[in-house]
């Protein structure tokens, strides 16, 4: 029935009405908070501003403790962990110690909030003193499948500490099989993967490469993450992940990726994340800064999006601020 019978106005009328018909929720549950951890002694708090990201820290592990029941105590579900080490080398080694930075907070925090969930980052760029997210030929490029056998290493010693969670992010084919194989072998067949499937070569990382020390010393990541331009190629990367095992597909970054999160999720149905990341969090604090945007109401907006769109889980910096404006 056309206008005048339609009228599409008559639910809008009243903030209880427009709620009985709301579509999408958002509620703290569905959100994961970033951490970073460094290991080198900071300042005297443990704590380290990061310039382009107001808010955010670099964390001592007794910081991350507290950050992590303080990100409990709001109701969100889980923080991703990532490290920050003393020394890097062209192997990544201390990604994969089972005395490394992530393992150590991994520890901590599951000691201290035995029911908050840890999920880690597992990648060797923040490792390596090259910044790739792999081994190096001499040639320069990255040698897949043998970065695959120490992204398995690390997603061992992440369980090991007591990880509930591994989320591989670093783009190398097949890492998903490894890893699964890896810790079905080691006796972590409970432990879910959370594949970063569809990750694209994005410049909105900036801010996490400052943050995490990580950016390439040469070159770029073209050569393993997705063409921006791909859609298609971004199902190939999750259906690739489903075959291989992974429990939970993440599209990232998110908002210019909504048609991405989209597809996968109905091409899927699996829990699917969207990582609301570093530069996109930049944005909005700068735009905040400035006077010319209403930070609580836009950042609201967008993790709604991303939820519109079809992620089940957001991970975002903005997870504390949002959790305590929804509560
Ligand atoms: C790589 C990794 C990156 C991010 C998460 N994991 C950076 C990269 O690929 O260069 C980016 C997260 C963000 O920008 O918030 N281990």
């Amino acid at each position: 029935m056309p206008f005048p019978a339609t009228r599409l106005r008559r639910l809008h009328a009243t903030p209880v009405l427009r709620g009985l018909v709301r579509e999408t929720r958002l509620h703290a549950e569905d959100l994961v908070l970033p951490l970073f951890v460094q290991s080198a002694a900071c300042t005297s708090s443990g704590r380290t501003p990061i310039a382009s990201m107001p808010g955010v820290e670099r964390l001592s592990i007794s910081a991350a403790v507290q950050e992590a029941g303080a990100a409990r105590a709001l109701g969100l579900p889980a923080v991703l962990l990532f490290g920050i080490p003393e020394h890097k080398d062209p192997g990544g080694a201390g990604a994969y110690d089972d005395e490394g930075v992530v393992q150590l907070a991994t520890r901590a925090i599951k000691g201290a909030h035995p029911d908050l969930l840890v999920m880690t980052d597992v990648c060797l760029c923040e490792y390596t003193d090259h910044g790739h997210c792999g081994l190096l030929r001499a040639d320069g490029s990255v040698d897949n499948d043998p970065s695959v056998e120490l992204l398995a290493r690390t997603a061992v010693s992440h369980a090991r500490a007591g990880a509930d969670l591994v989320a591989p992010s670093d783009m190398m084919d097949g890492r998903v099989g490894t890893i699964r194989a890896a810790l079905d072998e080691e006796g972590f067949g409970d432990t879910p993967i959370v594949a970063y499937s569809a990750k694209f070569a994005s410049a909105f990382y900036g801010p996490f490469r400052e943050a995490a020390g990580s950016a390439p010393a040469f070159g770029d990541r073209r050569a393993y993450q997705l063409d921006p331009a791909n859609g298609d190629e971004a199902l190939r990367e999750a259906l690739a992940d489903v075959q291989e095992g992974a429990d939970v597909l993440m599209v990232k970054p998110a908002l210019g990726y909504l048609d991405v999160i989209r597809r996968v999720k109905q091409a899927t149905r699996l829990p699917v994340a969207a990582y609301n990341v570093s530069g996109e969090y930049a944005m909005v604090k700068a735009a905040a800064a400035a006077g010319v945007l209403d930070e609580r109401s836009a950042v609201l907006e967008t993790l709604t999006a991303i939820r519109r769109a079809g992620a089940d889980i957001v991970i975002t910096y903005h997870a504390k601020d949002a959790a305590r404006w929804l509560s």
